[in-house]
């Protein structure tokens, strides 16, 4: 496990976004693990703004996002499709049909859940996967529970994550209770994996998840386990470590 500290979340979104644009620049088809949340946001307009100014293509790159809320279709300003269409795909080159994103709107959330799974195993593996963190260790949205779930499955969220997304959200009672995210075995099949981390408010997870107990009480802490996980953090999230 390598852990870079950085001095702002300016150097931090940099950084990733080398990491990202490496592996499209070394593999023009590579496939990407996608993340949502505050922490990407610098990281993709730093992605954008290389595409603009033509230093790179993703018209065959393959993405796959970690999760979506249940219930919220590609239109609802609140979903991940919508976030990630603003922030990434609708300003660069990658097809429609290489975006995948669990379908919130699925009346058979299990069958989705297995589709989902299916989908990244016969792309391979993910070449890279960037992850953010919760507060309470979650990676994707697998919450803190008494055991690993492996594949894409569906999730009830806890409250103190609700309360975090709810700041996304017009209030509280707007944030859906349930999700699809990947599973860990999902997360932990991606060749590299890059975790971000800002501010101090994740640091107790970001100490828990380099150097506590591997537990399902703090998912992150199974990252442990991989054999090319980078995490980049501030100062502030490394305060712990
Ligand atoms: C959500 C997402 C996670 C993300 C987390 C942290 O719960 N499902 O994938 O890592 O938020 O978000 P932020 O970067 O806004 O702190």
């Amino acid at each position: 496990m390598e852990v870079i500290v950085k001095n702002n979340y300016q150097e931090i979104s940099k950084l990733a976004s080398q990491y990202l644009l490496n592996v499209v620049k070394a593999k023009n088809d590579a496939v990407l693990g996608l993340p949502t949340g505050g922490t990407p946001l610098g990281m993709y307009d730093i992605v954008v703004n290389e595409y603009k100014n033509k230093n790179i293509s993703f018209q065959n790159v393959i993405s796959f996002n970690l999760d979506e809320y249940i219930g919220l279709d590609e239109n609802s300003k609140y979903s991940y499709y919508y976030f990630m269409n603003k922030n990434l795909f609708s300003h660069i080159d990658i097809k429609k049909e290489n975006i995948h994103i669990p379908n919130g709107t699925t009346t058979d959330v299990q069958q989705e859940c297995i589709e989902y799974e299916n989908k990244i195993k016969e792309e391979g593996s993910m070449d890279i996967l960037f992850l953010g963190i919760g507060k309470n260790g979650h990676i994707g949205f697998n919450e803190p529970s008494n055991y690993f779930e492996p594949y894409t499955h569906e999730v009830i969220l806890q409250e103190n994550t609700i309360k975090a997304n709810s700041r996304f959200f017009k209030d509280a009672e707007g944030v859906p209770k349930t999700a699809i995210t990947m599973g860990i075995k999902t997360i932990l099949s991606a060749k590299k994996i890059i975790l971000l981390a800002t501010g101090e408010s994740k640091a107790d997870a970001v100490s828990k998840t380099i150097k506590g107990k591997i537990t399902p009480g703090l998912p992150a802490s199974i990252l442990q386990l991989h054999n090319d996980i980078t995490i980049i953090t501030d100062k502030d999230a490394a305060k712990k470590i």
